[in-house]
């Protein structure tokens, strides 16, 4: 059987994006631009993937902490040719006898549409993926001879009409399947002198065509999966394409999307059928939304989990966040990483829980914080109650009990707790622990003297 390893060009530095990003870094519905390449590829070679990196290499490798794939690195980027020679020494290491090369800057290609590619190329020597475009911009021409045979691919700034002929409208795409011994021996033959003064892994078309050697150039139509990002613009256009499919996606699947073209959700995020979404609305991460939960607009939700029955109300914002079946949040709550609330919880307007866990039942309804926090079942939580869990170096734990009752505006300066059944007085200064059962209350007398007037 034949070996195949991919390689993905990502170490560029994507000049044209004006930004201090590493461009594969640039990211569509929340994620960076090289996992959406990697996931095509990885169904496709499993561990046989290298991404060639270079502008921001430690970013690019931080951004990736479980990567499944290989990092090659490119120190000075001299160009697409120059990067895919850093790469063969690697693939022939792994004896993979044949190598799919796909840019770093095209993230919504899919394993589908390369299978295609690779059956089409067949037993050619070189084959690249072709798109047909009216405005071919900065992409490589593709030029064939009169027979439409493969003649060579010319980049955009060194296209020469009188040279080449007008240009057809038909593209290099940034997709390659190469015979990786032909790629070790055309590689090093590739010159600089052009434009760009780079050596363009295009120009090994060129090279093939003159060895005699069998070049294919698949068209694939002007599918849109092709598109290279090179500018904040084809950025925000190739993000939209792909929300859009998403969004197609999820309401085909059964979930009930109301005003669907304004709801974003990444591409990690699982929606059961019968989950209701209100658009606007923002879903990223590996957040998953069970059937019969309902979030309202203007949510946005990161990495967070919406059980069955849930409501989040608008305006609401949740990160590595659990909302039990049938919790109430919002509208306006700000739940972060941490948070977890259990079945039939409510958690209310500007409340925010960060590291506490919300019991069965328990409320948080108005203006509170409730921080490194653990609330007993069936609990109340007055408005304006605050956890004081920090004290300027170190955070510190509040306990609340089953069934408690905490009076509207409590400080609970941790570490403290108050047991099952207690009741803390509203307005309290809380710093020792309340015992089970009893009335804590810590706040100045009140007294009533006659007024004063001058
Ligand atoms: C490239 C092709 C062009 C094609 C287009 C499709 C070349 C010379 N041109 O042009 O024919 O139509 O893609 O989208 O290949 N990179 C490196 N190291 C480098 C330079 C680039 O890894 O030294 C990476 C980049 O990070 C990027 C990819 O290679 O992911 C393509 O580079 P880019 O500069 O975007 O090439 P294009 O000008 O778009
Ligand atoms: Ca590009």
């Amino acid at each position: 059987m034949v070996q195949i390893g991919a390689v993905i060009l990502a170490a560029g530095k994507g000049t044209r994006m004006h930004s201090d990003k590493p461009k594969v870094l640039q990211t569509l519905l929340d994620e960076p631009m090289l996992g959406y390449v990697a996931q095509a590829l990885l169904p496709l070679f499993g561990s046989a993937v290298w991404a060639v990196i270079g502008h921001g290499a430690e970013q690019v490798r931080a951004a990736f902490p479980d990567a499944p794939w290989h990092y090659i690195v490119q120190e000075q980027q001299l160009g697409t040719g120059h990067a895919l020679l850093q790469a063969l020494p690697a693939v022939q290491q792994a004896q993979c006898q044949r190598v799919l090369v796909v840019n770093g800057d095209t993230p919504l290609i899919a394993a589908p549409l390369l299978q295609h590619f690779m059956q089409q190329a067949g037993d050619a020597d070189i084959a690249f993926a072709t798109i047909e475009l009216h405005n071919p911009a900065a992409y490589g021409r593709v030029v064939r001879h009169p027979d439409g045979s493969i003649a060579a691919i010319v980049e955009a700034k060194d296209y020469d009409e009188a040279v080449h002929g007008s240009p057809t409208g038909e593209v290099n795409a940034g997709v390659y399947f190469i015979k990786t011994e032909l790629a070790a021996t055309l590689l090093p033959q590739i010159r600089c002198a052009n434009k760009s003064g780079e050596y363009y892994l295009t120009d090994m078309v060129a090279l093939a065509v003159a060895a005699g050697l069998r070049v294919v150039g698949v068209p694939c139509g002007c599918d849109s999966s092709l598109f290279g990002i090179n500018s904040p613009e084809e950025l925000a256009r190739s993000e939209a394409t792909l929300r859009s499919r998403i969004a197609h996606y999820v309401l085909d699947s059964g979930v009930i999307m109301h005003a669907p073209e304004s709801i974003i959700i990444g591409p990690y995020v699982t929606i059961e059928p019968g989950a209701e979404l209100w658009g606007p609305l923002e879903i990223y991460g590996k957040s998953h939304i069970a059937r019969g939960a309902r979030v309202y607009s203007h949510c946005v939700l990161r990495d967070s989990v919406v059980h069955g029955g849930a409501v989040v109300k608008n305006f609401s914002h949740l990160e590595q966040a659990v909302v039990g079946e049938c919790a109430l949040v919002g509208p306006y709550a700000r739940l972060r990483p941490g948070a977890v609330l259990d079945e039939g919880s409510h958690v209310g307007n500007f409340v925010e829980l960060k590291k506490t866990y919300l019991g069965k039942g328990a409320k948080a309804n108005h203006l509170s914080y409730l921080g490194d926090a653990h609330i007993g079942q069936g609990t109340n939580i007055g408005a304006g109650t605050i956890t004081c869990n920090y004290d300027g170096k170190n955070k510190f734990a509040t306990t609340i009990g089953e069934h408690a009752f905490i009076g509207s505006n409590t400080a609970l300066v941790a570490p403290v707790s108050v047991g099952a059944g207690a009741l803390v007085g509203a307005g309290s200064v809380i710093t020792r622990d309340v015992p089970e059962g009893q009335l804590g209350i810590a706040r100045a007398k009140q007294a009533n003297l006659p007024r004063k007037i001058k």
